[in-house]
């Protein structure tokens, strides 16, 4: 039998986690949802909800995943052998695949940005060409498909190699590298002319926007951007030693994950709406704007590269824990090479990949699809990305309040030595406030 892997570390497993959870969903995503629900409000709900849901949850996927050392499935199976809650962990795998499909187009948007970059395709542009060079990027079909098969090859490659110091070495160089682009963007972005007003839709909530489609957005945010709710941190959970500290590797995880995503809404806020873009603009929101930002700025095609190039790095640890989750199943559970059952699902998420490729103007179909008047990708993003993952963490929060039982993962948690003093709290977040919120958001949809 293939053993089961493990980190080297606790800064390793921190990084690791961190490198999943820090991704699109930060720089890509949480900025066109802010957009798209109204600024400010949003973002205060974004923070209660990780706060409240998304913390708690992790730390027991973390438990889940440690006490268990397996898969999501085989995790759910050890606990409760013979039940149905292995579905769960199906799911998870499900999911996975399907996040994989569409996430990866856009992580190739980012290769195909850092050529356009260093060809000087952005140097002076204005919105309106950037807007225009945009939509015949994502509308040219065969450059999609081959931007999406470069991602996924190096996702492959890199998951059938077992996550060994490869990667792992190049992120701590690499994210840190991120961090401080984004801090001279930060600069550029708030001084130019009419920030002002971006800072006022970023932070100045209007209460009067409240609605039930808001409070469905942040929580699928929530767990979107910290990988929650499809049993990624339960794997990554569950390749870590005994001595770890999980309470402060989710608290490190999740604030390193927030402080990226508001970083980014920082930066685009105000350049967007110097340039008098209206903030609604869906997906391809950050590809329009962050163009117009470069232009405007000193060195901006090697700035341009940079960031692009660092972000696909950021995007490829994100997809190699969506990968890994379907992989450490075939592995545990039916005892597949790691080889070929990176190929396997890599191919097939590639196959199912090709109507979100499709969907930015290539094919008519998948770009307004009938009835729902939506493109395909935007569709799965919400169907997957955020419907899905609520679904997760709420049979997670479930199957550890009330089946394996608090007590037994507070014992998973400080059986080390390990203090958590905010026990209580996460005892009723588990119990009550998960299953309640996430259940009311979720009905809530159909009203
Ligand atoms: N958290 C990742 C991001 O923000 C996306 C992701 C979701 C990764 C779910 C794994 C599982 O980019």
């Amino acid at each position: 039998m293939i053993s089961r892997g493990k980190w080297g570390s606790k800064v390793g497993f921190i990084l690791a986690a961190a490198g999943s959870a820090i991704g699109l969903g930060n720089i890509w995503r949480f900025p066109y949802i802010t957009g798209n629900n109204g600024g400010a409000l949003f973002v205060l709900i974004y923070i209660v909800a990780i706060i409240v849901l998304g913390l708690p949850i992790m730390l027991a996927e973390f438990a889940l995943g440690r006490a268990t050392a397996k898969n999501p499935v085989g995790a759910f199976n050890a606990i409760r052998p013979g039940t149905k809650w292995h579905f769960t962990g199906f799911l998870g795998v499900i999911t996975g695949v399907m996040i994989l499909t569409f996430y990866s187009v856009i992580a190739g948007w980012t290769l195909g940005y850092c050529l356009k970059c260093l060809g000087g395709q952005f140097k002076g542009i204005v919105r309106e060409k950037a807007a225009l060079v945009f939509q015949s990027f994502i509308s040219d079909s065969w450059v999609q498909i081959l931007w999406l098969a470069v991602f996924l090859l190096l996702t492959i490659y890199i998951v059938s190699k077992g996550i060994s110091g490869g990667l792992e070495k190049y992120a701590k160089v690499m994210m840190p590298l991120l961090f401080v682009i984004m801090l001279l963007l930060l600069i550029r972005s708030l001084t130019l002319p009419g920030a002002e007003k971006g800072l006022q839709f970023y932070l100045k909530p209007d209460f009067s926007k409240i609605n039930g489609r808001v409070f469905l957005a942040a929580m699928g945010q929530a767990f979107f951007s910290l990988s929650l709710g499809m049993g990624t941190m339960l794997t990554y959970g569950s390749y870590l030693k005994r001595k770890e500290n999980l309470v402060s590797s989710a608290a490190w995880v999740a604030a390193l994950d927030s402080l990226i995503a508001i970083l980014a809404g920082f930066i685009i806020f105000p350049a967007l709406f110097s340039q008098n873009m209206m903030p609604d603009q869906g997906p391809g929101l950050v590809f329009v704007i962050l163009p117009v930002i470069f232009s405007q700025m000193p060195g901006g095609v090697w700035f341009g590269f940079a960031f692009f190039t660092l972000l696909a790095v950021a995007a490829l640890t994100s997809t190699i824990s969506l990968l890994e989750v379907p992989v450490a199943f075939l592995i545990d559970e039916k005892k597949w090479p790691r080889h070929k059952a990176t190929w396997l699902v890599g191919m097939v998420a590639f196959v199912l990949a090709v109507p979100s490729a499709l969907s930015g103007g290539g094919v008519r179909f998948f770009t307004n699809l009938p009835i729902l008047h939506k493109d395909f990708l935007s569709l799965w993003d919400k169907l997957w990305g955020n419907i899905a993952l609520s679904i997760g963490a709420f049979l997670v929060a479930i199957f550890v309040g009330y089946v394996w039982k608090t007590a037994n993962a507070l014992d998973e948690i400080t059986n080390n030595g390990v203090k958590f003093r905010l026990a209580k709290c996460w005892v009723l977040s588990i119990k009550y406030v998960c299953p309640l919120l996430i259940l009311i958001v979720l009905i809530s949809q159909f009203f």
